[in-house]
């Protein structure tokens, strides 16, 4: 502001109005010669930089740039989400219980004592101080029944935990996602129609359900739920070994046990339960045939989910 351009301007009010227009231009005229010159040798410096960048050996501008990494959404995450919206649009809540917890919650409350032979289906990653890691999400359905006032549908999906040797088909970690509905007069008849119905919207199409007895100590009748083969129609093919059916999910109506174990009278309150397993629908989804793929970490693998299904 103190410069001969400035100073010069200010010149400018004191003058004859005569002058102003010449002396004006004058000023004007120099001002942008000025500011051109400085603009030009900007350029220049600018230009002997890039030039000098250009020859240092260290740099080769001809090399790519690097490509940003995106991520990509977990397949067990993609599934849990559309799981999780079509349960929410028909009414059920979505509830998130803790992967360590007691020997209560994950047995004794399911109608699973100490001593029944039925902890040997189950072996368990037990903590020092007694907790254990919830070995199904089954964990939660008592929990779930001391959270609830009845009725109430609910799923919660998650991690689950077993001690076992690892191969192709069994990992020490899994995920499941449990459905638990509880109501007055709840029947078979209802089950097996709350099945076909939900089963039906997550393959998107009408799902043929069939049942075999199963036996779990906190469901009674239990059940192993089979699906009409979605890959050949049931017309026998090596995905259901030329059955026609494919084993889905274990369910059953909840034992008077349990229902207790949950504060609820058992002759007024009545429930189902399945327990999905998550790793085995991405994997039938997906067609992956090592279960260790979903948890081990490998990029190449996680990179070909793209998009978040939820489009
Ligand atoms: N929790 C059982 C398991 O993981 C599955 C199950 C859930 C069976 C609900 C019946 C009802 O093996």
């Amino acid at each position: 502001r103190k410069g001969k351009i400035r100073q010069a301007m200010r010149l400018l009010g004191k003058m004859a109005p005569e002058e102003r227009p010449t002396f004006g231009k004058a000023v004007n005229e120099t001002s942008d010669a000025v500011s051109g010159a400085m603009e030009n040798r900007r350029a220049e410096l600018a230009s002997e930089r890039l030039g000098a960048a250009l020859v240092d050996d260290l740099f080769d501008p001809t090399l790519p740039g690097k490509r940003e990494n995106r991520g990509t959404v977990h397949p067990l995450t993609l599934l849990d989400w559309r799981l999780d919206e079509i349960f929410r649009s028909m009414g059920f809540y979505i509830l998130d219980y803790p992967e360590v917890d007691s020997d209560f919650f994950n047995f004794e409350a399911l109608n699973i004592p100490a001593d029944h032979p039925a902890r040997d289906m189950q072996d368990t990653f037990w903590l020092d101080d007694g907790h254990l890691l919830r070995t199904h999400t089954s964990a939660g359905q008592v929990r779930a029944m001391k959270n609830f006032e009845p009725p109430f549908r609910a799923i919660f999906p998650g991690r689950v935990f077993r001690y076992e040797a690892t191969d192709a088909s069994h990992e020490h970690t899994f995920h499941q996602v449990e459905g638990l509905y509880i109501d007055r007069e709840v029947s078979v008849a209802n089950l097996i129609a709350s099945m076909k119905t939900l089963l039906s919207e997550i393959f998107g199409r009408e799902v043929l359900v069939r049942l075999r007895p199963g036996y779990f100590p906190f469901v009674e009748p239990g059940f192993e739920l089979d699906i009409g083969c979605l890959v050949c129609n049931g017309g026998g093919c090596p995905v259901c070994k030329k059955s026609g059916w494919v084993e889905l999910l274990p369910c059953g109506l909840i034992h008077p046990n349990v229902i207790k174990a949950g504060g609820l009278d058992p002759e007024e309150w009545q429930g189902w339960a399945f327990g999905l397993g998550l790793s085995r629908l991405v994997m039938m989804r997906y067609q992956i045939e090592d279960i260790r793929l979903l948890l081990g970490g490998d990029i190449r693998f996680l990179e070909q989910f793209q998009g978040t299904g939820l489009e």
